[in-house]
């Protein structure tokens, strides 16, 4: 797979780690950042590696913050995305097979590296099952579509 990776500077001590992780795993990955543990803003990074997963480019996103709250919630805003937070692979391995996510993150404050890695195992392993979920996670396109037409409606009027 060809995976993006982001954090903010909380997750930025955690994220080599994933990074030489998912690479012995055989896996492409591309850092979005930050680049430093100097204080910026999880949004940004939550932003980039969800769009860079939204155009098709990248077949996956990794995110990185404190707890993971936050930058997943950035990437949920991107069309397309459907990111999952989580502490523990149960969560993570469910949420490929069942919700199909597109990007897992977590918190370096919540997990440490190993657990973290057992995450990204799971969830890089898990493939969505379809069937009856297809037709749930097709309903959560349907909510973004719904939000742009009224957007659209709103801007004609
Ligand atoms: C930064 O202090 C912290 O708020 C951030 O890393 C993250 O946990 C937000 O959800």
């Amino acid at each position: 797979m060809k995976l993006a990776i982001g954090s903010d500077h909380v997750g930025f001590e955690l994220k080599p780690a994933i990074i030489e992780y998912v690479k012995e795993l055989g896996h492409e990955i591309e850092d979005f950042g930050t680049f430093s543990s100097e204080r910026t803003d999880y949004p940004i990074y939550g932003e980039k590696v969800a769009e860079a997963v939204a155009s098709g480019a990248y077949d996956g996103g990794i995110l990185i913050c404190g707890t993971g709250v936050g930058i997943s919630i950035a990437a949920n805003k991107v069309k397309g995305i459907r990111a999952v937070v989580c502490s523990e692979p149960y969560s993570a391995k469910l949420s490929k097979e069942h919700n199909n996510t597109n990007i897992v993150a977590f918190g370096s404050r919540v997990v440490g590296s190993e657990l973290a890695k057992m995450i990204v195992k799971e969830w890089l392993d898990a493939k969505f099952i379809g069937g009856r979920h297809e037709k749930r996670v097709g309903m959560i396109g349907e909510i973004e579509k719904e939000q742009e037409e009224e957007r659209k409606e709103k801007n004609e009027l």
